[in-house]
């Protein structure tokens, strides 16, 4: 639904049956039914509205990743929708052109329940973009990653941290699809969306592609990469030209971290005849803000203790009544992310800001990594330096966590206010 001034979507989180292995009826939880939920596509400038009710037997609320909203907006883990209930949450869409999208925050829930599916891809699109003429429309492709473990009788397992058991790769929810594509370019909208899982993206021809957007909207140049690396909540946009395969070619996306060649595969395209394709990808494609001066820096310290299942940042779990720190209107700060654990990985994600990456273990930034974020990913023993921005026009609670989303949900998340 469309007024003048807003877009309207409905949002109603049920348990539902879907068909993610060919022939069965997996019981999850869906938005409207869908298994993810539905793509909604937004226009910087216009305001969303989404209507979300709970109709599961527990609290919900809906996050807007890498949304600029405000807090009562922000779905946060204590800013619960009860069972029977209805929520309003209003998306100003006041930021760039990006890759966004939503997903269930319920504190100590938002594990399970983004698990069993309560997410879902939101797009930003604006006009500098659209007068670049990128690969649109149908052309525009989001792919939801994600992994998953079913039991025999084709059900979802959910078992916390169960890193190791999860083992099919879904693409959309479906686990390897194929989809035809015709012999030009497409762009593929790269999100993970897994609670746990990193990925690699990479062709199995091994060919070159261009990223051309992180997390926050367009690089200022594409880049030409063989693999993007995604930690869990990061998005990268992708532009992969089909007119140099041969029609009949099957082009798999795979999972590079992937150890089991078999199980690798995340997505086949099977290229069909050629087509007349206008659109580009140009050499410059964004101007992003320069980097502000910061007037704080201050050190995350990621821990986790295996014995207890316990998470912490700087020592401490999350303890929704405290407030770590405080941040100053509009201010940008330079955040040192380090994880602590030598084995087990970490990454981390602050709400409503976003940031650039400005050094990797006091090296350059990944290549894929420098442009705009709100996620990072944060490997064993390494250090991560941030510069990060926020938006004068928000004030208030947020919070930032590991999203690791079993990370989280044991512990490791904080949160600050800006005042
Ligand atoms: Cu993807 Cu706290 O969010
Ligand atoms: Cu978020
Ligand atoms: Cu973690």
């Amino acid at each position: 639904r469309s007024t003048r001034d807003a877009d309207y979507y409905r949002l109603a989180a049920a348990s539902a049956l879907a068909e993610i292995l060919p022939g069965t009826r997996t019981p999850v939880l869906a938005y409207n039914g869908a298994f993810p939920g539905p793509t909604i596509r937004a226009r910087a400038g216009r305001r969303v509205v989404v209507e979300h009710v709970n109709r599961l037997d527990e609290p919900t609320t809906v996050h807007l990743h890498g949304g600029a909203v405000r807090p009562e907006d922000d779905g946060g883990p204590m800013d619960l929708v009860e069972p029977g209930r209805a929520r309003r949450y209003r998306y100003p869409n006041g930021q760039r052109a990006a890759t966004l999208w939503y997903h269930d925050h319920a504190h100590h829930l938002e594990s399970e329940h983004v698990y069993r599916g309560l997410a879902g891809a939101y797009l930003l699109h604006d006009e500098c973009e659209a007068g670049l003429g990128l690969p649109s429309g149908r052309f525009d492709v989001p792919i939801v990653l994600r992994d998953a473990r079913f039991g025999e009788d084709g059900s979802l397992v959910y078992i916390p941290e169960d890193f190791a058991g999860r083992n099919t790769i879904l693409a959309n929810g479906r686990p390897q699809p194929y989809f035809r594509v015709a012999a030009r370019k497409y762009r593929f909208r790269l999100l993970n969306a897994a609670n746990m899982r990193f990925f690699k993206a990479e062709l199995s021809t091994g060919d070159a592609f261009q990223q051309i957007a992180t997390d926050r909207g367009l690089l200022p140049a594409p880049l030409t990469t063989t693999s993007v690396p995604l930690s869990p909540g990061e998005r990268a946009d992708i532009v992969v030209d089909f007119s140099r395969y041969a029609p009949g070619a099957r082009v798999v996306l795979r999972d590079g971290f992937s150890t089991r060649p078999s199980t690798n595969g995340i997505l086949r395209f099977d290229v069909c005849g050629r087509v007349r394709d206008g659109s580009r990808v140009p050499e410059r494609l964004a101007t992003l803000p320069a980097l502000r001066p910061a007037t704080a820096a201050r050190e995350f310290r990621l821990s986790m203790d295996k014995k207890t299942g316990m998470g912490f940042i700087n020592g401490r779990a999350f303890d929704p009544r405290r407030i770590d720190f405080t941040v100053e209107r509009g201010a940008a700060e330079t955040w040192r992310i380090v994880n602590e654990n030598q084995v087990i990985q970490h990454n981390f994600h602050v709400h409503l800001a976003d940031f650039r990456v400005l050094d990797r273990d006091g090296g350059p930034p990944m290549p894929t990594e420098d442009g705009l974020k709100d996620t990072v990913m944060v490997r064993p023993g390494e250090s991560v330096g941030v510069r990060v921005a926020f938006d004068p026009a928000f004030g208030g609670d947020y919070i930032y966590h590991c999203h690791i989303i079993d990370h989280s949900a044991m512990g490791m998340m904080g949160r600050f206010r800006i005042t």
